[in-house]
């Protein structure tokens, strides 16, 4: 008769950010893991900015498989890691961290899970669309650089300032085949008659604010239109509700976060992540 000696050590993943007590991401992966019967946990991890440095010598010492990074580390980790993808490269901000023996990998899936979102939940291929941002933060640069190596005919990056904004374009027109152009966003914003997807990439409408939404001329938005929005929480922002009154095709920021951590769990596991699970862990979150 043999005896399986049983281990008790989890493999650990989680989320170093500031703040990180409510990021739900969480919920989603151990949903995940359960539902696979990995012994696997997902821990949100306090690290303020200035203590990046001990929190990723602390991964190693853990010998943690790997991390998410959120607000304020998506950028400063870079110098941290051994390497990275062709488009965390590109988009120059992390947030999924795997860990390669000793060397530590840096990606982003927040654009391809941006891009699967449109493909797989709204059944739109990116090649030939024409794309309009609004934003030119973090989320907006990982989604239009994503968009436009998906094979996007043209990004429009539509912001209150050129500072961030520019750039961007600068970015998309020498890095990828799409073409970029940028829109100053000082009143209600026209979207042009060609446009075939129209994304939220601010944070305007999160929760609690739920009320806001960004300023777009509604009656430029057409039946047929796809329009996105970043914001997850709520799921049907004031935003989205506008443009499906208006006849337009509407696609939710849970699709987004549910398919960012999807391929992070595939990137840390080897497995194809349990999509309905994890979207039905977070619609309770949101839910509740
Ligand atoms: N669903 C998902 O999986 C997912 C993933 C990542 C992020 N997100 C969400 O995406 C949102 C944006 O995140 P981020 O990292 O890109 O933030 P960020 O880097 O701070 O960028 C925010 C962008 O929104 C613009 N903005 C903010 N308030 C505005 C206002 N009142 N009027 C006009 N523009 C405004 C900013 O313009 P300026 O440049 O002029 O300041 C900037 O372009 C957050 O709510 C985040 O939770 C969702």
């Amino acid at each position: 008769m043999s005896y399986q000696v049983p281990s008790y050590q989890a493999k650990l993943v989680g989320v170093f950010g500031c703040p990180v007590a409510e990021n739900p991401t969480i919920v989603m992966q151990e949903a995940a893991f359960r539902a696979l019967g990995l012994h696997w946990r997902y821990l949100n991890i306090e690290v303020r900015a200035e203590q990046l440095a001990d929190a990723m010598r602390g991964l190693r010492a853990f010998n943690m498989a790997g991390i998410n990074l959120t607000i304020p580390h998506k950028v400063t980790v870079l110098p941290y890691l051994d390497g990275l993808s062709a488009e965390a490269a590109l988009i120059g901000a992390v947030n999924t961290v795997v860990r390669e023996g000793e060397r530590l990998i840096g990606h982003n899936t927040d654009g391809k899970g941006f891009v699967r979102s449109v493909q797989e939940d709204a059944g739109i291929h990116p090649s030939g669309q024409r794309v309009v941002f609004l934003g030119a933060g973090g989320a907006a640069r990982a989604m239009a650089v994503e968009m436009a190596l998906a094979g996007a005919a043209s990004i429009t990056i539509v912001n209150r300032t050129a500072d961030r904004g520019q750039p961007l374009v600068d970015l998309l027109r020498r890095q990828t085949p799409a073409q970029a152009e940028f829109a100053l966003w000082d009143g209600p914003f026209v979207v042009p008659a060609e446009t075939d997807i129209l994304v939220n990439a601010t944070s305007i409408g999160l929760f609690p604010r739920v009320e806001d939404a960004p300023a777009v001329a509604l009656d430029s938005i057409r039946p047929g239109l796809l329009v996105c929005d970043v914001i997850p929480n709520p799921p049907k922002t004031a935003f989205l509700a506008a443009a499906a009154a208006r006849g337009a095709r509407t696609l939710d920021g849970l699709g987004m976060l549910v398919n960012q951590g999807a391929i992070a769990f595939r990137l840390w596991t080897g497995r194809d992540a349990p999509l309905a699970v994890m979207r039905q862990a977070l619609e309770e979150v949101f839910s509740a």
